[in-house]
C-alpha cells in the first residue's frame, strides 16, 4: 500500500526519511506561490538558499548580469538583493531568462531539507490541480507505488494554518483519483489536514487572510500577495528541485523519465 503522510513542519521529518519518496514541499505565503509566478513569467532557473550568506557565496561564482538575488528576512526584502518575495515583482521584463537565487526565511529550507526525495514538486494553491497531475502520472510510470511525503514549510518552526489546508487539499484530491486510502496507509496529519481543509474549501481567501502570516503580510503592506496566493489554479506551472536546481517540467514527464 502506497503511504501518504503529511508533515506540518520540516523539522518533523528525520534525516533521510524522504529518501525514495515523492516530496511534496508546500508554501502557500509565498515562496512556492512566487517560484510560479518567476516561472510563468519565463524565469530560467532558481536555486534555493537556506542562508543570506549562502546566497550571496552562490552568486559570486554565477554570471551576475544572468542572475537574481531574490529572498526575504521578516516578509522585506534583504539589503542588497534584488527581489524580495512577493510574486507581484516577478514580471516578465524583470525574470525572464534569468536565474535566480532564492534564500526565504521558512520555504527555501524546506526545499533543502526535502531535497533527499526522488522526486520533489514544489505546490500551492496556485498550481495544486498540476501537482495533483503530476503525482498521478507518477503512479502509472517509473514511480509507481512510491511513498507520498507532503511537507509544509510552516512558519518559526511551527504549523501554519495555510500550509496545512493547501496540504489536506492535496490530500483530498489524491483520495478523490484513487492515489490515496486515507483508511490505510495515512498518517495522522494527514487526516487531520484534510478534514481541515474541507472546514475551509469554501473559504480560502478568507482562512489566507485570517493567518497569521496572512495577518503579518498584510500588516507591513502586502495585502494584495494574499489575494493572488490564494488563487486556486491560476498558474499553471509544474516547478520541479533535481540536484539543488529548480526547473519546470510537464506532469506527465514526472511519469516518464524521472527514476
Ligand atoms: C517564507 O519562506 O518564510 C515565506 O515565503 C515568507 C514570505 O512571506 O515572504
Amino acid at each position: 500500500v502506497r503511504r501518504i503522510e503529511l508533515f506540518l513542519i520540516p523539522g518533523e521529518i528525520p534525516e533521510s526519511y524522504l529518501k525514495d519518496k515523492l516530496a511534496v514541499t508546500i508554501d502557500v505565503l509565498r515562496a512556492c506561490t512566487t517560484i510560479a509566478y518567476a516561472f510563468a513569467n519565463g524565469a530560467g532557473s532558481a536555486i534555493p538558499a537556506e542562508e543570506v550568506e549562502e546566497a550571496t557565496k552562490l552568486l559570486a561564482s554565477l554570471d551576475r548580469r544572468s542572475t537574481l538575488l531574490c529572498g526575504e528576512r521578516n516578509g522585506l526584502k534583504i539589503k542588497g538583493f534584488d527581489l524580495g518575495n512577493s510574486p507581484l515583482e516577478y514580471t516578465e521584463d524583470v525574470v525572464a531568462g534569468k536565474t535566480l537565487i532564492m534564500a526565504s526565511t521558512n520555504g527555501t529550507p524546506a526545499m533543502t531539507r526535502a531535497s533527499v526525495a526522488k522526486v520533489q514538486l514544489l505546490c500551492s494553491f496556485v498550481n495544486i490541480g498540476l501537482v495533483a497531475e503530476a503525482l498521478s502520472s507518477a503512479e502509472r510510470g517509473a514511480s509507481s507505488g512510491a511513498d507520498i511525503a507532503i511537507v509544509c514549510s510552516g512558519r518559526m518552526g511551527r504549523m501554519a494554518i495555510e500550509d496545512t489546508v493547501c496540504g489536506g487539499m492535496l490530500v483530498n484530491l489524491l483520495e478523490g483519483a484513487g492515489l490515496a486510502d486515507l483508511h490505510d496507509g495515512a498518517n495522522d496529519a494527514a487526516i487531520a489536514a484534510r478534514d481541515l481543509y474541507l472546514r475551509h474549501s469554501e473559504s480560502l481567501g478568507a482562512m489566507v487572510q485570517e493567518s497569521s502570516h496572512g495577518r503579518y503580510l498584510a500588516s507591513i503592506g502586502f495585502g494584495a500577495d494574499l489575494k493572488i496566493c490564494s488563487r486556486l489554479d491560476s498558474v499553471p506551472v509544474l516547478p520541479v528541485l533535481a540536484d539543488g536546481v529548480i526547473s519546470t517540467c510537464d506532469p506527465e514527464e514526472i511519469g516518464a523519465s524521472r527514476q
